[in-house]
Order: structure tokens, then C-alpha cells, then sequence
């Protein structure tokens, strides 16, 4: 068919008709664009989730992919089980064992990275209109999987201890007494993304019970919770509860991304639809980085280097907040124990988003708040990662932020009270989908 002949299309897309209603919230934002800027050279960017994977033994891993392809060649290369590779289900085990989970390896699904099964178990759970309970402020990526399946998104709302168990209790009731359907609730409770908190013992226990007694599964994602910097984290949610948590893990933040392998620990039932889904998607998790993996758990101290790994990120936390007092000392911010990022709260009447063009201009770059939320709150705060720049860049990340906030501080100052000064205020409506490099 020639395509002009497609009726109702538009002058850029002449599909644009076509698309699933689904695809609606797949709407790229400006501040992506503004982001193939931020990654040139000379812009620090602290906006980004990547792993300083420099840190990861180069020799280790060459000997890994050359042993798994001499020797395990024709297995590498093929198609494998939907579920993952048996070996590494085991050794995942022992990675999850380091956070208090006893489970099966019959429970496990390998996926694409923890992103795929994100976009699995929603799959299985959410018709449109459902309700999602996500933690406010909550990882942009998994809201944009949760919007593809038309959810609705609404928020409980966090403090410093992560989740405030009553302000869920106050979202259900809510919700229930509009008689909305929960599917789930997704909560990242350690070292969370963006806030970099992490949800106290105590409130674990509860969030769990509240939970139980209303009927909702909990989604607990956990990338991070390996990266601690202090003393351990508490347990993970699964460790409490097999029953009524899916666990997400991921090997993308204590090995690397680029391997693209994750994995669900589910209760039986879930687990037997998830290797189903698996399947639909993908056939079977690549063999090839399964084994690879497989074999640098079981011939690399992967514990010394996750500890390399933390001492990485410690240093250069603790260079973000030292340059936060430096630079910026009459702000508020969160003071992680592990993981990529601080929470910054912005002085009130500034919008992080307005603000990011200048910062770019800058040459400094940070994600701004409103990315985080499905309902426009977050114009007054940032999230920063201080996981791939080094120290020194950190710090210098910061002053230009400093100037930044502090220009347009005395910006609103000036302007105050005369209804003179419209600040540029971008798209708020649309949905902020990170560059492929920013998770
Ligand atoms: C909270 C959270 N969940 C999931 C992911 C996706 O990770 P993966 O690389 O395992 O797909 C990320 C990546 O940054 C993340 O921060």
C-alpha cells in the first residue's frame, strides 16, 4: 500500500493511528532530548544509573568468555529452558542468600535483566484501568512498563525510613472505598531508586501484614541492596514472606548491565504463568551470558567484588555529600547507606525540570523530580547519581549545580511579589522515558 493513501495518520508518523491504546504512555519527553546533550564529554552527568563496570576484573572476565566457549560452546551458542540455566538458578540462590532468602530454585525465572520481569509479572497482573501502588517517588522505568498496561499508577507516599506504613494503609482504604482493584505493590525498600532510602525492619514487618490482610502482592525490587557502604541492610520483604512477595534480582549493579540478567523469585503458582510469559517473549534467557555468569560465580571471588564494588560508590558518595555541604549547604537531601543516589529537595517556587535546560547549559546534568511520579508532584527535587562520574567530577558536578540553583534562587528573589518573571515550564504531562544509558 503506498502510505500515502493512509488515512488519519500525521505528517510524521502516518502510523500514528494505528498504534494500541497501550502505547499511549510512551511518549518521550523533552528532557530526553536534552539528555543526548548531557551525555558529551565535558557535561558531568550525575542523571544516569550506570555501574562504573571499569571496576570489574578485565582479565577474569576475558578468561570466563573464553573457557565458556571452549568449552561449553555448543550449549552457549543454543537455545535454552525458558525457566534459565539450572546451575545458575542454584547460584542465584546463594546471591540471595546474602539478604536472608531461602527459596527453591524451582522458583526461579531468569529474565532479560530485572526491567523484564517487570514488564512480565505486570503483564500477568494488570488489566487497564488496574491499580498500581507504587511507592512515591518510584523508579521511572518500572512506571513506564506499568502505564503500557494502561495501569493506574497511585502513590503511597515515603519518608526517610522508606514506605510510611500508615500512609498505605490511608491509599488502600482510599482506593477501595472508590472501589479500584490493587494488583500490587511495587516497592524498591533498600537503597531505593530515586530516593536512595531504604525501609527500616520494623516497617517491613508491617508493610508485609498490611499487605496480607488486604489481599495484595508485593512486588519487591531489589537491585541495589547488595551496595551498602555501612552496615548491611535490613533483610529483604521475601525473606519474611514467600508467599505474598515476588522478588526481583538482578546481576546489572554487582556485575553488569550488559549481560542483561535478572531473575523473579515467585511463589509456586506466579512462578509457573512467569516461565509461561518467559517464554512468549523471549524462547529462553540468552544461554550465552547465562553460563558466562554461571562461570564467573563459580571461579571468581564475586564477593571481594562486590566489596571493590562498594568501595567505589562509598568514595564517591561520600564526595556528593561533601560537595552538597560545600556548595549547597542550606538545602535538604537524603544520605544514603548504599546504592546510586541522593534525593535532593530543591528551595520551594524552583522546578527541577524548568531548571534543566540551564543546568545543561552548565554542563551539568541530574533527572528531575516530576520523572519520578505518575502525578506531577517532584518539581522540587532531583535525584543525583554519584555512580559513575569519579570524585573529582562529582564535586565539580556539584558546584555547577550550585551556580545553577543559586542563579535562579536570586532569579525568583528578584522577581518575588512583582508577577513580572514566568519561569519556562516544560511539558509536564509527558512521560519522562530515561535514554537507554540512564536506568
Ligand atoms: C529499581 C530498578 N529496578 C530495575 C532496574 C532494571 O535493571 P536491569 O538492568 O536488571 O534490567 C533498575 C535499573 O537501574 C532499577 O534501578
Amino acid at each position: 500500500m503506498n502510505r500515502q493513501d493512509l488515512s488519519g495518520g500525521n505528517n510524521l508518523d502516518p502510523w500514528y493511528d494505528s498504534y494500541a491504546a497501550r502505547t499511549a504512555g510512551l511518549a518521550a519527553s523533552e528532557v530526553r532530548a536534552l539528555f543526548a546533550v548531557a551525555s558529551r564529554p565535558e557535561v558531568v552527568s550525575l542523571a544516569g544509573g550506570m555501574p562504573f563496570v571499569s571496576a570489574l576484573p578485565k582479565e577474569r572476565l576475558d578468561d570466563t568468555l573464553a573457557r565458556v566457549m571452549r568449552d561449553r560452546g555448543p550449549v552457549a551458542l543454543q537455545y535454552g529452558s525458558g525457566q534459565g540455566d539450572p546451575v545458575l538458578r542454584e547460584q542465584i540462590l546463594e546471591v540471595m542468600a546474602l539478604e536472608g532468602i531461602h527459596g527453591s530454585a524451582d522458583d526461579v525465572v531468569v529474565t532479560t535483566g530485572s526491567q523484564h520481569a517487570l514488564e512480565l509479572i505486570t503483564k500477568l497482573f494488570v488489566d487497564p484501568g488496574d491499580v498500581v501502588l507504587a511507592e512515591g517517588p518510584s523508579y521511572v522505568t518500572a512506571m513506564v512498563v506499568f502505564r503500557s498496561f494502561q495501569a493506574d499508577i497511585r502513590h503511597a507516599a515515603m519518608d526517610e525510613h522508606g514506605l510510611i506504613p500508615d500512609a498505605l494503609r490511608a491509599k488502600i482504604a482510599e482506593l477501595k472505598t472508590a472501589g479500584k482493584r490493587i494488583k500490587f505493590l511495587y516497592t524498591i525498600p533498600t537503597f531505593s531508586n530515586p530516593a536512595g532510602v531504604t525501609l527500616s525492619w520494623e516497617r517491613r514487618v508491617e508493610i508485609l501484614e498490611i499487605c496480607r490482610s488486604e489481599g495484595i502482592l508485593v512486588l519487591e525490587d531489589n537491585p541495589y541492596g547488595l551496595l551498602y557502604f555501612d552496615a548491611p541492610p535490613p533483610n529483604a520483604m521475601r525473606s519474611l514472606d514467600d508467599e505474598g512477595v515476588v522478588y526481583l534480582g538482578t546481576f546489572s549493579k554487582t556485575l553488569a548491565p550488559g549481560f542483561r540478567v535478572g531473575w523473579a523469585l515467585a511463589p509456586h503458582a506466579i512462578r509457573e504463568k512467569l516461565i509461561l510469559a518467559n517464554e512468549a517473549a523471549i524462547l529462553s534467557p540468552s544461554s550465552f551470558n547465562q553460563l558466562v555468569i554461571s562461570d564467573y560465580l563459580a571461579t571468581t571471588d564475586w564477593r571481594g567484588q562486590i566489596d571493590t564494588f562498594r568501595g567505589v560508590y562509598r568514595e564517591r558518595r561520600d564526595a556528593m555529600l561533601q560537595a552538597l555541604d560545600d556548595y549547597l549547604p542550606d538545602l535538604e537531601w537524603t544520605v544514603p547507606n548504599g546504592g546510586f543516589y541522593v534525593w535532593l529537595s530543591l528551595p520551594r517556587d524552583l522546578d527541577s525540570k524548568a531548571m534543566l535546560p540551564r543546568a545543561v547549559t552548565e554542563l551539568v546534568a541530574y533527572t528531575p523530580g516530576t520523572a519520578f511520579y505518575a502525578d506531577g508532584q517532584g518539581a522540587d527535587r532531583i535525584r543525583l547519581s554519584f555512580c559513575y562520574p569519579t570524585p573529582e567530577f562529582i564535586r565539580e558536578g556539584i558546584r555547577r549545580l550550585a551556580k545553577v540553583v543559586n542563579g535562579e534562587r536570586d532569579l525568583v528573589d528578584t522577581f518575588a511579589g512583582t508577577g513580572s518573571l514566568e519561569l519556562p515550564r516544560l511539558d509536564q504531562d509527558a512521560v519522562f522515558i530515561p535514554p537507554t544509558n540512564l536506568a
